[in-house]
């Protein structure tokens, strides 16, 4: 079914009018509250030096892809000094910059370059835990049970008649028991924890130097110009000293090691820190939970700014549980007046392309699906669809590298090649996640793909033989590109004017769509089903994620819409659900 009225013909092609219409200048103030944030993995971003390995440098020459895709800052991952058993999230010095990557000079001439064209930077801060080589562990594993040094960390006398059991039974993250036991010159000792690999030692928030000690290493980035800093594992830093066992059903705040009510005197002092700042500097959570309830916690307005949405990242590319899932986050953030996040992957995950072209669409850690049956077509169709949904909601936005390439999770690197302690640890029943940290293909029809300069050693990990077609400079040229959708969405985003994290009002609609408006004339659409749906009487076309049949917007298709000024918002005349937020 067709309306006549509808003016949808090419996507992805905005009139200049419309770019005019929508021109506006965004307040400089409480940027974050819908900045789009790119994700800089700096391994596998460019490589300027040629040994394999993504660098500085490397993002310094690319400074002008990140500004002409149009995001509003840079979260860069780990890039600090590192013996890199968990690619630099086991941390040996907070102050400098790995060798591999370059110099706390080039940092800070980075972060000051990328100012210069309006991106922010922000810093990724790993507080749970440090590397086996930090001076500190160094230092503890040094001196005896009971020493000032040692309490810094979680060590622990064994269990069973010789101490040769480990002091509780909690698991790392990574599989395997959470403590290791110390063994000096052959004579075994305490053991310690570690929720992670054992090169990750977990520090004692209790104790005043981890307190202090953090407080300066946010101080050193804010003063070198970082806008912010992501916190990982942001909800795991406080422990029960009595080290309870965990129980298969803990109550909101009881877990021994989970989001436990005392985080949040670390988080307060945190943002009097980022708020002594004339620009105040922004805290973003690495927040696992299940609750949004509890997530939301954490952003009360004395506490973090944002926190990633891993509810949205793990939702299947499904109608129902999208809705539900927008529905809960908006609905958990208004009462803190926190925006929400809108994510679709990281560097810890299943690429989207490849995880919506299964017949299980969803994310989780657990059960990854590795190698089973995918239709990268369709979940590039869907991944395209998602994109724009995501730029249209009320809050900010990450993009992690090579989402906006549409680069597939790979999936075959062979067992040699492996680096990932999640699939190491496993015995390799976790596939681990190489397969999203795959170097990034910027030109070229073979590898490395312009990663690295002529002559480079090979990449750290491989890069697939058809990745010609996904090269930056491949898709550059090409309208109906992701590159190009990204490009032109993010674009359209931030000059218009429903843009940011204000009002959101569902339009009604059948179950197997979204619609939304932002504002007084802007709309999403949203089509998951198999019919084809006709779009409101006299609406504009702004930009679609795939190519409209017939007027109607086709399956797995996202449109924006800027709707006729007299027009009340109706999708295909359905009967629906209206509910507003914000
Ligand atoms: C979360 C990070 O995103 C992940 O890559 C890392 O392995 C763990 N935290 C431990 O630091």
């Amino acid at each position: 079914m067709t309306h006549p009225g509808s003016t949808a013909t090419t996507p992805q092609t905005p009139e200049p009018d419309d770019r005019a219409a929508l021109d506006g200048a965004r307040p400089e103030a409480r940027w974050w509250r819908d900045a789009v944030v790119y994700q800089v993995y700096v391994r596998s971003f460019a490589d300027a030096n040629g040994d394999g390995v993504g660098d500085l440098a490397g993002v310094r020459d690319r400074l002008p892809y990140l500004r002409d895709l149009g995001i509003d800052a840079l979260w860069f991952n780990p890039w600090y000094p590192s013996p890199l058993a968990d690619w630099g999230y086991d941390i040996a010095d907070y102050r400098s910059i790995d060798p591999a990557f370059g110099t706390l000079e080039e940092a800070e001439q980075l972060i000051a370059e990328a100012r210069a064209v309006g991106i922010r930077t922000i810093v990724d801060v790993v507080p749970n835990h440090v590397s086996d080589q930090h001076p500190w562990f160094r230092a503890a594993l040094d001196s005896p049970p009971g020493s000032p040094e040692r309490q810094r960390f979680w060590f622990r006398s064994g269990t069973g008649p010789d101490g040769e059991l480990p002091p509780n039974g909690w698991q790392s993250i990574f599989g395997g028991p959470a403590w290791t036991r110390t063994n000096d010159a052959g004579v075994p000792g305490e053991w310690y924890l570690h929720l992670f690999a054992p090169e990750q030692p977990d520090l004692n928030w209790t104790h005043p130097d981890v307190w202090a000690e953090h407080e300066d290493i946010l101080r050193f980035w804010f003063d070198r110009g970082a806008a912010g800093v992501r916190i990982d594992s942001a909800a795991l830093l406080v422990k029960d000293p009595d080290l309870a066992e965990e129980a298969p059903k803990h109550e909101a705040g009881e877990h021994p090691f989970t989001d436990r009510d005392a985080l949040h005197d670390i988080y307060r002092r945190w943002r009097s820190i980022a708020d002594g700042y004339p620009e105040p500097r922004v805290l973003v959570g690495e927040v696992w939970l299940p609750e949004p309830e509890r997530l939301a916690r954490y952003l009360r307005p004395d506490e973090l700014h944002t926190a990633f949405n891993f509810d949205f990242l793990s939702c299947p590319w499904e109608p129902g549980p999208m809705r539900a899932s927008i529905e809960s986050a908006l609905a958990a953030h208004a009462p803190v007046d926190a925006p929400t996040t809108w994510v679709l992957s990281n560097h810890d995950v299943t690429r989207p392309v490849t995880r919506y072209g299964r017949t299980d669409t969803s994310f989780s850690f657990e059960s990854k699906r590795n190698g089973t049956p995918t239709d990268l077509e369709r979940g590039t169709r869907a991944a395209r669809a998602a994109a724009l949904l995501a730029m249209a909601l009320p809050g900010s936005m990450y993009i992690y590298q090579g989402e906006e390439l549409g680069l597939p999770e790979v999936e075959d690197i062979p067992a040699e090649r492996r680096q990932d302690p999640m699939w190491l640890r496993s015995g390799g029943v976790d596939p681990g996640r190489d397969g999203c940290r795959i170097p990034l293909p910027w030109g070229g029809d073979r590898p490395p793909y312009e990663f690295s300069p002529e002559g480079a050693e090979r990449p750290w990990l491989d890069q697939p033989d058809d990745w010609g077609r996904l090269t930056v400079a491949a898709q550059s040229g090409a309208t109906t590109s992701m590159l190009n959708l990204y490009r032109t969405g993010l674009r359209f985003r931030r000059a218009a004017p429903w843009s940011g994290d204000g009002a959101f009002r569902w339009i009604p609609s059948s179950d197997s769509v979204l619609a939304f408006a932002r504002g007084e004339r802007f709309a999403c659409i949203v089509n998951f089903g198999p019919g084809p749906v006709a779009l409101p009487v006299g609406a504009h076309v702004l930009i679609a994620s795939n190519e409209l049949e017939g007027g109607e917007l086709p399956q797995d298709t996202t449109v924006w819409l800027r709707q006729a000024q007299d027009q009340a918002p109706s999708v295909d005349g359905l009967p629906g659900r209206e509910h507003s937020i914000g």
